[in-house]
């Protein structure tokens, strides 16, 4: 999605717009600019591509005398992602300049309306229209704020915008609805972003915007106003824990690889303070006021929803409670049936998914209870959630979702746990086995994740030239299979299907041939006979397979790929890294982007 950064303070604008765009570049984009008030006039720098082209521009004199300005990374939603397209947009007169991230969803209409009134637009962007708007807004009240507000009191959709003017040099404006924007509050200077990333080498001190809330600020105060009525909005200042070092890639090549590596660290944060060893009670105080439900409903997006599906077979086994699983845009835009003593439970990362932040929002007006898993604090699912776990997973910059589905699992797990125990129904057994073998599962993975690394990289030179790819896998290893495939796919761009095993004969096998390998998990489970025959029926007809598997499995495959073995469930956690390293090296070997793929964003937030 699109990145914003706005600064106002003491140092020279342009320099720190541009680091706070490199490093807001994670979330996707296709064109960048920034704009700035100097000597009473507007200064417009953009350029289609990455930032080194909007770098090459910035030659005049004057940009590094501003000490205030406003940035912007685009991913194209309407209009090519070319020049003309790029923000900041100005209004004809150039006295204001705007950057937005969201859809205006009738801009249309009001464009229509502005072109009535005599507006000239450049761009195909619905951005341009809300800055228009607000210029008109301008002669109507005579004030920014005023202005801000009447303008946004007509537009429908989604939106985070940053603005300044060029009559009130120092200041800018901002708002949101539906889309992050973030407040950052320094010595001597503030500013506005889409990520805390963005800020966080100049500040710790946060404060989060809510919908429909608009922001005021200048170097030295800042001020939150309610759209609409611009009542005051009494705000307060969070300290945000993550040190710059943890937002860098920290000497791994890619980002997706240093999360990858990350997981045995983001096991132990999850697990930190989670367990009574002595009673064996799993703690979960953000649900303690949460009744135990008769049925769960998980609704969420990509790799997330997979671990909602992974999330079925835990809380079905352990505590007995039925699960449905949804995509978010599907459950979306259908009826709502409503069932007493349902919890709703939503699964995102970046917290800001617009089809789960849709989905939840529907669920609130029908009055249901929804717990929110999330990555990011202070993410509107996070707030918007009556009851929210927070992930502990630390910033996840890369596109591919790695150490988030990790700790998401983790965290699942203990849920199971913490319903099972209060429905009397946790065997003290189970409790031991699951918590001695979480304990020692982060060292052993510390221990064999290069040595998995070097084995993924040794059958991608074997694999990447294939057209396309099955990822099989039976009962909690299903979603784990089409999470394999979704990860090979969004970053190598090589197709793959994730599959149960059981399903092959009922059509897929058809597509069985040497160029269409298979990659199966098949460990030493009560399903292993299963998976063993349907490899049979893949050699049968050619298919090349890589077994992921366990010591002595006894498998005769083309490649066979061992990991470590433990308890039961949480062998997920040696399958899950090797399906992303697999996709790792296959992209790296095929030199994709890896952490920024063509066409993905990291944080869906348009629909
Ligand atoms: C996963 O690798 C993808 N980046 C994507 O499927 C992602 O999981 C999905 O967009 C959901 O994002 P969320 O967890 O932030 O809601």
């Amino acid at each position: 999605m699109c990145g914003i950064i706005a600064y106002t303070g003491h140092r020279p604008a342009v320099p720190v717009l541009i680091e706070g765009l490199k490093s807001l570049e994670y979330r996707g984009y296709d064109s960048a600019g920034l704009a700035f008030v100097h000597m009473n006039r507007l200064h417009l720098f953009r350029a289609s591509g990455k930032l080194e082209a909007l770098e090459a521009k910035l030659d005049s004199g004057h940009v590094l005398h501003a000490t205030s300005g406003i940035g912007h990374t685009r991913w194209a939603t309407h209009g090519l992602p070319n020049e003309v397209n790029a923000h900041p947009h100005l209004d004809i007169n150039a006295h204001i300049a705007l950057v937005h991230n969201g859809i205006i969803e009738n801009f249309q209409e009001l464009k229509t309306m502005l072109v009535d009134c005599g507006c000239i637009f450049r761009s195909e962007t619905d951005t341009e229209v809300l800055v228009c708007l607000v210029s008109q807004g301008v002669k109507k009240t005579g004030s920014v704020r005023e202005a801000i507000s009447w303008a946004l009191n007509l537009v429908e959709g989604s939106y985070a915008f940053a603005l300044i003017s060029r009559d009130h040099p120092g200041t800018i404006w901002a708002a949101r609805h539906a889309s992050p924007l973030i407040l950052g509050h320094g010595t001597g200077e503030n500013f506005v972003a889409s990520d805390i990333p963005a800020f966080l080498p100049f500040t710790r001190e946060v404060i989060f915007l809510e919908d429909n809330e608009l922001v005021e600020m200048n170097s030295e105060k800042w001020a939150v106003f309610e759209v609409g009525t611009l009542k005051p909005v009494s705000k307060s200042i969070q300290t945000v824990s993550w040190d710059v070092q943890a937002a860098r890639k920290g000497g791994y090549k890619h980002f997706m690889l240093k999360e990858i590596f990350e997981q045995p660290q983001v096991i132990r944060n999850c697990l930190a303070g989670r367990i009574e060893r002595r009673t064996g009670n799993v703690l979960l105080p953000e649900v303690a006021n949460l009744s135990v439900p008769k049925r769960l409903h998980i609704i969420a997006c990509g790799t997330s929803y997979h671990a909602g599906l992974w999330t079925k077979y835990l809380m079905e086994s352990f505590a007995r409670i039925p699960v449905d699983v949804e995509i978010a845009s599907e459950f979306r835009y259908k009826p709502l049936v409503p069932e007493k003593d349902k919890v709703y439970l939503t699964i995102s990362q970046s917290g800001e998914t617009a089809d789960t932040l849709a989905a939840l929002s529907l669920i609130k007006e029908q009055g249901f209870p929804v717990l929110g898993l999330c990555n990011v604090a202070g993410s509107s699912i996070a707030r918007e959630s009556d009851h929210v776990i927070l992930t502990q997973a630390g910033p996840e910059i890369s596109v591919a979702s790695t150490k988030a589905m990790c700790s998401q699992l983790v965290l699942t797990f203990l849920l199971s746990l913490y319903w099972a125990r209060h429905k009397n129904l946790l065997d003290p057994q189970i409790v031991d086995r699951a918590v001695n073998s979480f304990d020692a599962l982060p060292d052993i993975l510390d221990q064999k994740l290069p040595a998995m690394s070097e084995t993924a990289a040794s059958l991608c030179r074997i694999y990447s030239s294939a057209r396309s790819f099955f990822f099989l896998g039976r009962g909690l290893y299903y979603p784990l299979a089409l999470e394999g495939a979704l990860k090979l796919k969004e970053i190598s761009y090589i197709h793959a299907e994730g599959y149960a095993a059981g399903e092959l004969k009922h059509g897929p096998i058809a597509l069985i041939d040497p160029d269409f390998p298979t990659l199966a998990i098949a460990l030493a489970d009560p399903l292993f006979r299963k998976i063993k025959s349907n490899l049979k029926e893949i050699q049968a007809r050619k298919g090349r397979i890589i077994a992921l598997t366990q010591e002595g499995s006894g498998l005769t495959v083309d490649n066979e790929w061992v990991i470590p073995q433990t308890w039961g469930p949480l062998n997920t956690f040696f399958v899950l890294p090797a399906l992303q390293l697999f996709a790792y090296e296959t992209a790296v070997y095929l030199g994709k982007d890896v952490d920024q793929p063509r066409n993905l964003a990291k944080s869906v937030t348009v629909e």
